[in-house]
């Protein structure tokens, strides 16, 4: 006797019914690319249907992503500015700190995360300070808490450190409570592997390191047990949600932080797993919407709680829609 799987395919009112796993517009967060200047609003090559605004014109992309149903958005910035040390990122009237502000003053319950990085605003490119063309862990928590802090100052619900660097959770954590922002959560970028899936982010927010690369502190695409490491330091020093990025090629590594850990994990589907579907749907090769769903669902299933991509305002129209 063999079962009968296809009883429960029958039509999709069944399929409804057994249904494992559901993707909302709840789960997205939207990254959202803020510059300088007046009345911009450009797309930007490397991510097609993704633009550079400025604060000026926040507005109506807020407005799209409330529209939506997205609730959250991350923010990443391109400064006027850079320095050796990258002073635009702890600045309060810097690109991100007026940001959080403006965004606030639009919408004030939509959900504010910052990503919490150096390498957009240091004139090296590379994610801290560097000592001998290496970067300083020690020293460059200190600044990336710093950073943290500003940001929190400027209104942020929660801050994503990106920096990989060792004891920055606790750094800012202690700078956060220190201060009187108990109440300021934390998203750690906690198995962050060094990728070629960013190329495309890095052209859209001037990051990509002068010289050489990051792999003496982004993790190694071939660690799995590693990535557990990190994310139990991550949790045990503060961390309230712990980030596995990219998202798609590293289905496992969520899995393996769902199973083993209860705290809510996120998956950031980067840069290049957008771009690479976009192109192909451009070219006519895959149905986009239904790649797109497919591969928001996957993440989910794997174990994602939380999915930050730049198709979150329209997978949310898609899912609306149906
Ligand atoms: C900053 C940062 C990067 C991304 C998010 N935060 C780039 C990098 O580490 O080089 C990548 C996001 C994406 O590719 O979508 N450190």
């Amino acid at each position: 006797m063999f079962r009968r799987h296809r009883r429960l395919r029958k039509n999709s009112y069944i399929r409804d019914m057994v249904r494992e796993t559901a993707i909302t517009s709840d789960d997205f967060i939207y990254p959202l690319f803020v510059v300088e200047g007046e009345n911009i609003k450009k797309e930007i090559s490397s991510l097609p249907d993704c633009y550079h605004y400025s604060l000026d014109r926040l507005p109506e992309i807020i407005d799209e992503i409330r529209e939506a149903g997205v609730k959250g958005v991350i923010l990443f910035g391109i400064p006027d500015y850079k320095d050796e040390v990258g002073s635009s990122a702890f600045d309060d009237n810097g690109i991100i700190q007026k940001a959080i502000r403006k965004i606030r003053e639009i919408d004030k319950d939509i959900f504010i995360i910052t990503d919490v990085c150096m390498c957009e605003y240091t004139s090296h490119g590379h994610c801290g300070i560097i000592h001998d063309e290496y970067v300083d862990n020690d020293e460059t928590i200190k600044y990336i808490a710093k950073i943290a802090l500003s940001h929190a100052k400027a209104g942020a619900d929660m801050v994503a450190p990106s920096d990989m660097m060792d004891g920055r959770i606790e750094a800012i954590r202690n700078a956060l409570d220190e201060n009187g922002y108990k109440n300021v959560s934390i998203m750690a970028y906690s198995a962050k592997y060094c990728s070629s899936f960013y190329g495309p982010f890095r052209e859209a927010a001037d990051s990509a390191p002068k010289f050489g690369d990051r792999k003496s502190y982004q993790m190694d695409p071939a660690n799995s047990r590693e990535a557990m490491l990190e994310i139990e330091d991550d949790i045990n020093e503060g961390a309230d949600i712990i980030m596995v990025k990219p998202a798609l090629s590293y289905l496992d590594i969520i899995n393996k932080a769902r199973t083993k850990y209860d705290v809510p994990v996120a998956a950031y589907s980067v840069s290049g797993e957008y771009a690479m579907i976009k192109a192909g749907a451009k070219l006519g090769y895959i149905n986009e919407k239904a790649i797109v769903l497919e591969s928001l669902l996957s993440i989910k299933r794997a174990g994602a709680d939380i999915i930050i991509t730049y198709y979150a305002i329209e997978a949310s129209k898609w899912l609306k829609k149906r």
